[in-house]
C-alpha cells in the first residue's frame, strides 16, 4: 500500500489518512446520492473550493455555514443548521459533510445524529487538532450554560477523511494548539512518535503527513478499544486535569488562551506528579519540560493563582470522593488513569511550572 495513505476499515466508521484522502474518499462518497456541506467562514474561504475541486462528482444540495469559533459552539448555532437542513429538504438518506476544525465537526456531527433522529455524516477535519484528535471517536455535542461540551452524545460519523493538504492556511497558534495533542500522544502511548519530535520546533517539522497518520491511529486505537471512556480512553486525559483549570482560569480573566497551550502547562505540571507518583526518571522529567518548552512559551500563571486553579480542579469530572483522579506516566510511553492524587501533591506541581525549576 502507498504509504503516504493509511486506509482502515472499523466498521461502522471508515479512515483514510493522510496525502490523497479527500481524492481516495470519491469511493466512500459513491453510495451517497447527495449531500450538504457544513464549513464556518474560514473553512468557506480556504477549504470549500480544494473540497469541491476534487471530488467534482458529488451533488452538493446545500453548503451551511457557522460563525467560527468556540463562543458559536452553542445551541443557536444547531438550530440554525436544523433550519438549513430542513430548508434544503435534507431527508434521512442524506449525507452532512463537515468541513472544518473541531467547532465544525461537534456542533455538525451534534446535529446530524439529531436531524430526523440521525442522517449520516462524514468529517473532514481542516486543522491539525481536528485530524489528530476531534474528528476521530464519535464524541459530538455543544456547550450549554458556560459548560464546554454540556449537551452532546456519541454518534459515530460514516467516515473520518484526513487530508493534510487542507493545513496550507491554517494560522500557527492553532498548529501549535494542535500540536500539544500530537506531544501528548507520544507520551501516554507513542515513545516511537516522541522520538520522531523530539527536540524540534512544530514548524521545524517537514514530514507531518507521517507525523498525523500516526497521531490519528493512536486516538483511533484507543477510542476502539473504549468507546464510552469507561478504561483506557481515560488516558487520554493526561494534561487535561490541570490544563483545563487553567483554560478555564484564562477564559474567565477576559484573555482566553488556545485549548493546547493550557493543556502544554497542564502536561509540565502532570509529568512532575508523575515523577513524585511513580519514580518517572528526573532525567525523563526534565527532557518532556524542555521539549514542551521549546514549543510553548511559559504561560502568565504565579502563587497566588494556585488556589483558584485547585478550586476550578474540584469540579473536574474526573473527581470521586473529594480526591483528585489524574491520567499520568508511569513511563514514556505508558499512561495509567484514575491515580488519586493529595490536592497538595497537585499544589507543588503548579508551584514547579510556576518556578521553572529543574528536577526536585
Ligand atoms: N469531539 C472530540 O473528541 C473533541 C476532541 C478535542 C477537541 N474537541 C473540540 O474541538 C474544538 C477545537 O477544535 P479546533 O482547534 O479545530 O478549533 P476550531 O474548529 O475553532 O478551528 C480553529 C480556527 O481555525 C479556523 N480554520 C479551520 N480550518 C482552517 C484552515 N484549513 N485554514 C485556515 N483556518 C482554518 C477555524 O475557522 C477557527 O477559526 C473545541 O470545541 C473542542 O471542544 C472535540
Ligand atoms: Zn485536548
Amino acid at each position: 500500500m502507498n504509504e503516504s495513505l493509511f486506509l482502515f476499515d472499523a466498521p461502522p466508521v471508515s479512515y483514510a489518512i493522510g496525502e490523497g484522502a479527500l481524492t481516495y474518499s470519491r469511493k466512500i462518497l459513491e453510495p451517497f446520492n447527495e449531500a450538504v456541506i457544513l464549513v464556518d467562514e474560514n473553512t468557506e474561504k480556504h477549504c470549500l473550493q480544494v473540497f469541491r475541486e476534487n471530488l467534482p462528482s458529488l451533488k452538493v444540495k446545500g453548503v451551511i455555514i457557522i460563525n467560527s469559533g468556540e463562543e458559536n459552539k452553542k445551541l443557536e448555532q444547531a438550530i440554525h443548521i436544523w433550519n438549513e437542513m430542513t430548508r434544503l429538504q435534507v431527508h434521512r438518506d442524506s449525507l452532512l459533510i463537515n468541513l472544518g476544525g473541531g467547532v465544525v465537526s461537534d456542533i455538525g456531527g451534534f446535529a446530524a445524529s439529531t436531524f430526523k433522529r440521525g442522517i449520516q455524516f462524514i468529517n473532514y477535519p481542516t486543522t491539525l487538532l481536528g485530524m489528530v484528535d476531534a474528528a476521530i471517536g464519535g464524541e459530538t455535542g455543544i456547550d450549554f450554560s458556560d459548560l464546554k461540551n454540556q449537551v452532546g452524545l456519541f454518534s459515530d460519523p460514516h467516515a473520518v477523511i484526513i487530508d493534510p493538504v487542507f493545513l496550507t492556511t491554517l494560522e500557527d497558534k492553532h498548529w501549535q494548539s494542535g500540536f500539544a495533542e500530537v506531544l501528548k500522544y507520544g507520551l501516554i502511548l507513542d515513545r516511537e512518535l516522541w522520538r520522531m519530535m523530539y527536540g524540534m520546533h512544530f514548524r521545524q517539522i517537514s514530514d507531518w503527513n507521517k507525523i498525523i497518520i500516526k497521531a490519528a491511529k493512536d486516538k483511533i486505537d484507543i477510542v476502539r478499544s473504549d468507546n464510552l471512556e469507561k478504561g483506557i480512553r481515560k488516558n487520554l486525559n493526561f494534561g487535561h486535569t490541570v490544563g483545563h483549570a487553567i483554560e478555564s482560569r484564562f477564559l474567565k480573566s477576559g484573555k482566553p488562551i488556545t485549548h493546547g497551550k493550557a493543556i502544554a502547562a497542564g502536561m509540565i505540571c502532570e509529568t512532575w506528579l508523575s515523577s513524585k507518583v511513580f519514580a518517572l526518571e528526573c532525567t525523563r522529567l526534565e527532557e518532556i519540560v524542555k521539549m514542551i518548552d521549546i514549543n510553548f512559551k511559559r504561560l502568565d500563571i504565579d502563587e497566588s493563582a494556585i488556589p483558584e486553579l485547585l478550586e476550578l480542579m474540584s469540579h473536574d469530572k474526573k473527581i470521586r470522593g473529594g480526591k483528585l483522579r489524574f491520567s499520568l506516566l508511569r513511563k514514556l510511553g505508558k499512561a495509567v488513569h484514575d491515580v488519586e492524587v493529595d490536592p497538595e501533591l497537585v499544589r507543588k506541581s503548579i508551584q514547579f511550572y510556576v518556578d521553572q525549576k529543574k528536577c526536585d
